[in-house]
């Protein structure tokens, strides 16, 4: 029989670039990959936001995170981060499309039109735009992982809120085909279905409201954390993650397992 053969668990070194990193998941994962010693730039929609997680992540003593103001919707700006993140850090290994927000507009109601453009615009077509302004510094990465953020409203779906469903839905798609077309090339493109988690999105909800809601629906009887969420997207970026591609990997507290 063959040595056992450990593979590489550390992305020391490697460079990512994550979106809506300013709160919630994407600024979880922005910690948790800074301090496992990747180079990581933090975008979201402000910069002073984006200041903000970088400051926090330097009170650690980490200095390889960079802020950059970018709204994923603006075609142009992804191409300049992209530009950027490269030049500073020499390449770009990691992309994690997960900015996103919720606007909930039930169909045919006044304000769907604009729901379902912005819905689409931010959380589909972002992530094939920064996967192909990214493309050629992945192709020269040796554990290149491109990690798109949906959700259990990717896999199901909740009434009223058919903009996000379709998004969520064509996210994992769109990560199926990527996987797919970038296998022969040794990337890989997982998703991540988070459920129920404390963040941002989910912050206006009442606390009594989360919790008859967590109770009726998630095995675990409880909202997630954003760090259990980047914990799971560390785990599907190791080098060593290098046999799995185009699955939708629910983090969400067994609610999609749940029957009764
Ligand atoms: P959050 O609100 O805490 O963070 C989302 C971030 O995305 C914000 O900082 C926001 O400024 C940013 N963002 C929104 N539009 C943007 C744009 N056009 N360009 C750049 N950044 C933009 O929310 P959370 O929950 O951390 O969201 C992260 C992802 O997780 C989203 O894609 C969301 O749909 C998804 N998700 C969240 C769930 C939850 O329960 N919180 C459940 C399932 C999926």
């Amino acid at each position: 029989m063959d040595a056992y053969k450990p593979l590489d668990r550390s992305i020391k070194g490697r460079t990512a670039i994550i979106t809506g990193a300013a709160s919630g998941m994407g600024r979880a994962t922005a910690h948790l990959f800074a301090r496992e010693g990747a180079n990581v730039a933090v975008t979201d929609l402000r910069q002073d936001a984006c200041d903000a997680v970088v400051a926090e992540i330097e009170e650690a003593g980490i200095t390889t995170a960079r802020a950059h103001a970018l709204d994923v919707g603006d075609a142009d700006a992804i191409k300049a981060v992209v530009a950027r993140t490269a030049e500073e850090f020499g390449g770009i290994d990691i992309v994690v499309n997960n900015a996103g927000f919720a606007l909930p507009v039930p169909l045919g109601e006044d304000g769907y039109e604009d729901s379902w453009d912005k819905s689409l615009s931010v959380m589909l077509t972002s992530h094939q735009r920064l996967v192909s302004a990214a493309l050629p510094w992945l192709r020269r990465s040796d554990a290149a992982r491109i990690v798109n953020v949906a959700s259990t409203e990717g896999l199901g779906a909740t009434p009223r809120n058919s903009a996000y469903v379709a998004a969520k839905h064509g996210v994992i798609g769109l990560t199926r085909a990527m996987a797919v077309e970038f296998g022969k090339e040794g990337i890989t493109a997982n998703c991540i279905c988070p459920g129920p988690i404390l963040t941002g999105i989910t912050e206006a909800i009442p606390d009594e409201h989360k919790q008859v809601y967590a109770n009726r629906r998630t095995a675990l009887r409880r909202y997630g954390l954003p760090e259990e969420v980047a914990n799971i997207t560390l785990s599907v970026v190791l080098p060593a993650a290098s046999y799995l591609t185009g699955v939708a990997i629910p983090v969400d507290g067994g609610l999609t397992i749940r029957n009764a």
